[in-house]
């Protein structure tokens, strides 16, 4: 399943200074966690994750990273199209757990409040955690608010919520955690952060799933371009979701990833 859909844009969030909100009107029937790869006609094809999602949309926050997010920023109005390949890879698991908590940061932010969408749904209890450099580049509080979800927040320079990581805001959670319920950390943004949110789980015990970011070609197995280490695992297909305990496992995740040639990137 590769083939292109172009759908229209049908309206653009600027929801941070250096990310906008792409809403297109399709069920895209996406698991929570998976991606699209989005084409740019004439310039690339880059892998997105899916953010909100209703029966009748998806959403997809774009961040300004280089040539193609760039070209999208400024090209595409409403009314446009762009080509979308997907959902690929694997998704969240949560049905099996009571308390939900997910830590994201930046553009990690869309595939967690896909989650807080699928498991308030199954009335899940959900507590959401979002670290930002400042107020101006916190996501999506305004649909949190509309499920109704928990969130906690950090940003670097205290301009709201915590002045800190959101992994700080972690460690309280675990500390005051309920034992009596089943528990999983989801976490998706900046590597080192997974990291650190990957062995605070391993050390309290508690589950974790990490959603990783690898680069990406054919988005679903053939050509080798997302492989980690030597276990053979491509993100586009075994992951973007895996447990933090495998992702630990693996020396590149937090430390060095590969480039378009294939050459490690620290
Ligand atoms: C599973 C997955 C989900 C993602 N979800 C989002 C999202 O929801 N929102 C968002 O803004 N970004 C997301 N990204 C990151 C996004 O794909 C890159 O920022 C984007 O590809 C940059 O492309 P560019 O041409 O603008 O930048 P470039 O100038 O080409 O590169 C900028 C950076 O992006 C990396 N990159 C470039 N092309 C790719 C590619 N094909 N695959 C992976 N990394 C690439 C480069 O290695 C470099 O570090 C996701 C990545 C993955 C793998
Ligand atoms: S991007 Fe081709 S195998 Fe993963």
């Amino acid at each position: 399943m590769s083939s292109h859909l172009v759908f229209n844009v049908t309206a653009i969030r600027q929801d941070s200074p250096n990310l906008k909100t792409y809403v297109f009107e399709h069920n895209l029937r996406a698991k929570s966690g998976q991606f699209v790869m989005v084409w740019m006609p004439g310039v690339d094809e880059v892998p997105m994750s899916i953010g909100w999602q209703t029966d009748t949309e998806f959403h997809i926050g774009i961040a300004n990273a280089g040539d193609c997010t760039n070209a999208i920023s400024e090209q595409i109005k409403v009314g446009d199209r762009l080509g979308i390949r997907g959902p690929f890879g694997t998704s969240f698991d949560y049905a099996d757990y009571d308390h939900i908590i997910g830590v994201g940061g930046g553009y990690g932010t869309p595939p967690m409040l896909n989650l807080a969408q699928r498991a308030t749904e199954l009335g899940k209890e959900v507590t959401m955690i979002q670290g930002a450099r400042s107020k101006d580049y916190l996501l999506y509080e305004d649909l949190f608010a509309k499920l109704g979800v928990e969130i906690k927040l950090a940003t670097d320079d205290g301009s709201e919520g915590h002045k800190g990581y959101c992994t700080d805001i972690l460690a309280e959670e675990l500390k005051n955690l309920d034992k009596s319920k089943k528990t999983c950390i989801y976490t998706c943004g900046p590597e080192g952060m997974m990291v650190k949110v990957a062995q605070m789980a391993e050390e309290a015990g508690i589950d974790c799933q990490v959603s990783l970011e690898r680069y990406m070609k054919c988005g679903f197995g053939i050509c080798g371009q997302c492989c980690m280490d030597d276990t053979g695992i491509r993100i586009c297909k075994d992951g973007p979701v895996i447990t933090g305990k495998y992702a630990l496992e693996h020396t590149e995740f937090g430390k060095y990833s590969r480039g378009q040639s294939g050459i490690v990137v620290k």
